[in-house]
């Protein structure tokens, strides 16, 4: 038995992190400020973006976008069914319509057929979601944009390494957003950053952020003297505050490190669990890019065994082994169900996952060791 709670996507935090809080902290500037433009500089110049937006969260990230674009009332916005709610809560509070799309069993990303069956005439954008690290494949998706004149807004919360043939998912056209929350690749304790190639998106949303205050509004209380502001738009409380960029900026420093870290675990699993009744994520091949490694979700396929997802799930709590589930089909939760008459015959692939998926736990936090703690502890009940 392990002496600790191995936890499922434990945060990296070392001195440095600490340090850098403190001096924050004794700065005497807490709120948005210059260390908050330094982690958007140094965010942008890391995924190869040309305008840098840091908020409170992916998912006022993802909010903010929704309305930069101008959704309106009914408009439709493809998302994937295989996410985490906050992607199709964005377009409900924007004032538009979710329309929920089935993904690749195995990679578990949105596929071409599938968005092609859900564009209507109302419909103003994709959402693609890089599920677990895994690239969408971004050629096709900006095709069929091209081709219906829709926006594209990623979800990048899981994809801040994630590369498509060669480039960083961030680095392409329209507008990406990312999560800083406490278990991803990077943390801020909570934070988002929005990347996009237009200067008038990003001003607007700089200035929807921060309550429709014209641009530059922080910097009113800085030393050059109070500075008069006009609010131009009913904007939103969506800033990242100095202390959370100077968390953002170590962890950044580290991406790489904290990236081989996580892979020697993603390797050990894969080569361990290749044995079991499970089936463990997709790869991506060279050519096609680069996965960021953020989750490791197994499908847990009870036609070959008589384990449910839900006994492995409790079998590892009881040896004191956290887990996840990524996720609940979004066309399964009450709200998205009810409000859109949501079935699963529409979405085989997703409620296939949805039934047998758990994710182990991956953080650069984690050694091999507890790789291996965790594996011989699912060999043992397999
Ligand atoms: C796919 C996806 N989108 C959006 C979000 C929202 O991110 P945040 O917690 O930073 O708002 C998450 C968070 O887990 C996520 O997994």
């Amino acid at each position: 038995m392990s002496k600790d709670y191995l936890v499922f996507g434990a945060p990296n935090i070392g001195d440095e992190e600490i340090n850098a809080v403190v001096s924050t902290l004794k700065s005497g500037w807490i709120g948005t400020g210059p260390r908050v433009s330094e982690f958007e500089n140094s965010f942008k110049d890391y995924v190869g973006g040309k305008y840098a937006v840091a908020v409170s969260s992916c998912t006022s990230a993802l909010h903010l976008s929704m309305i930069a674009i101008g959704l309106k009332s009914g408009d439709e916005v493809i998302v994937p069914a295989m996410t985490f709610a906050a992607t199709a809560n964005a377009v409900i509070h924007a004032g538009g319509t979710p329309i929920f799309a089935d993904v690749h069993i195995d990679s578990m990303v949105l596929t071409e057929s599938e968005i092609r069956r859900k564009i209507t005439n109302k419909t103003k954008a994709i959402i693609p979601v890089h599920f677990a690290g895994y690239p969408c494949d971004l050629d096709m998706i900006f095709k069929i944009a091209d081709e219906f004149g829709l926006a594209v807004i990623q979800d990048c919360a899981h994809a801040i390494e994630t590369e498509f043939k060669g480039k960083k998912v961030g680095s392409y056209p329209g507008i990406s957003c990312f999560s800083f929350y406490v278990t991803k690749n990077i943390t801020c304790s909570e934070g988002g950053m929005i990347i996009t190639d237009s200067e008038e998106i990003a001003n607007k949303l700089k200035v929807l952020a921060l309550h429709g205050m014209s641009k530059d509004a922080w910097k009113r209380f800085s030393d050059s003297g109070y500075k008069h502001y006009d609010v131009v738009v009913s904007g939103f409380k969506y800033n990242m505050t100095d202390i959370q960029a100077s968390l953002g900026l170590v962890q950044l420093n580290k991406i790489e490190l904290f990236y081989q870290k996580r892979k020697l675990i993603w390797d050990y699993y894969q080569t361990e669990l290749a044995s079991l009744p499970v089936k463990t994520p997709m790869m991506v091949e060279d050519q096609l890019g680069k996965h960021a490694l953020h989750l490791f979700p197994i499908l847990i396929e009870s036609n070959k065994n008589s384990l449910t997802r839900d006994k492995v799930i409790n079998f590892l709590h009881e040896r004191n082994i956290g887990t996840g589930v990524h996720y609940t089909s979004l066309h399964l939760h009450s709200v998205f169900k009810s409000k859109y008459n949501l079935e699963s015959i529409d979405f085989p692939n997703s409620k296939y996952i949805s039934d047998r998926t758990l994710s182990l736990p991956l953080s650069s936090k984690m050694t091999v060791d507890d790789a291996k703690f965790v594996a011989d502890n699912l060999k043992e009940l397999f």
